[in-house]
């Protein structure tokens, strides 16, 4: 059994002024000082990244970006360059998050740019896959699931491979307070971890995080993580209350409050 350190990523989307987002940083570094066994990323919109950074600087809370793009630098306006996330005290990225597949356009291909831009620039990119309602209803998890992991790790090399986050959040489970079964989650992420040994080797499966995000709460966090496969969670709605957000990070009672 590899030990695989968990770790619990917020998603503010498009939630919060900077005002607004450096208040919510300051209730998350009060309660989650102690936290220690767990990486913590928080995803706040662009325009509050500044905000936020300082107030968590020697927290070990990352700070992260919903999205970047595929280009260090270029004339493709309303978009934002890894370079200029990592100066702004970014250490990872969203990528591929099922609201940019379905209401931007993102495709296989973007995503596969935007993974290679966080690796050429220090960023860890947490890779959002995950299937419609449509196609699990047809049957087609797997293939989606596969179709979009294959295509964004393809040309990587083990050792990049080892610094990507996967996230599995099932789009008809996001934001609609219809989590995954734990069942239901661990097979995916089972059939993920899998995929990327017969891709990339057995070691590298064994130490890729997973991490589950859909309707993630407080009171399904701790089934959630007690399966074998299941590395920690992307969270939405929930992450945007400190004490929702505290509780989830600290699942199973791996950390208690002081
Ligand atoms: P919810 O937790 O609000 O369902 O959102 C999940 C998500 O999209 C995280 O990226």
């Amino acid at each position: 059994m590899v030990a695989r350190r968990p770790l619990v990523a917020g998603n503010w989307k498009m939630y919060g002024t900077a005002s607004e987002a450096a208040a919510l940083a300051r209730a998350l570094k009060e309660r989650l000082a102690g936290v220690e066994s767990v990486d913590v990323v928080v995803a706040p919109p662009y325009t509050a990244l500044h905000a936020v950074r300082p107030v968590l600087q020697h927290t070990g809370i990352v700070l992260a970006a919903q999205n970047v793009h595929w280009a260090a630098k270029g004339a493709f306006t309303g978009e934002i360059a890894a370079p200029m996330l990592q100066e702004a005290g970014c250490g990872a990225a969203i990528v591929g998050h099922s609201e940019r597949r379905q209401l931007f356009g993102e495709t296989d291909d973007t995503v596969r740019g935007r993974v290679r831009a966080c690796l050429d620039h220090g960023l860890m990119p947490i890779l959002c896959v995950g299937e419609t309602l449509a196609e699990r209803d047809a049957s087609r998890t797997l293939d989606v699931v596969r179709g979009q992991l294959d295509a964004a790790l393809d040309g990587l090399t083990p050792e990049q491979v080892l610094r990507v986050v996967l996230a599995y959040e099932p789009v008809w489970a996001i934001g609609t307070g219809r989590t995954a079964t734990p069942a239901q989650a661990e097979e995916i992420h089972a059939f993920l971890r899998a995929r990327i040994g017969t891709s990339f080797g057995a070691p590298v499966s064994h130490h890729s995080r997973i991490l589950y995000g859909g309707s993630v709460k407080p009171d399904n966090i701790d089934d959630l993580m007690a399966q074998p496969d299941i590395d920690g969670a992307l969270v939405g709605g929930a992450s945007l209350k400190a004490e929702d957000f505290d509780r989830i990070v600290r699942f199973r009672g791996l950390t208690p409050r002081p």
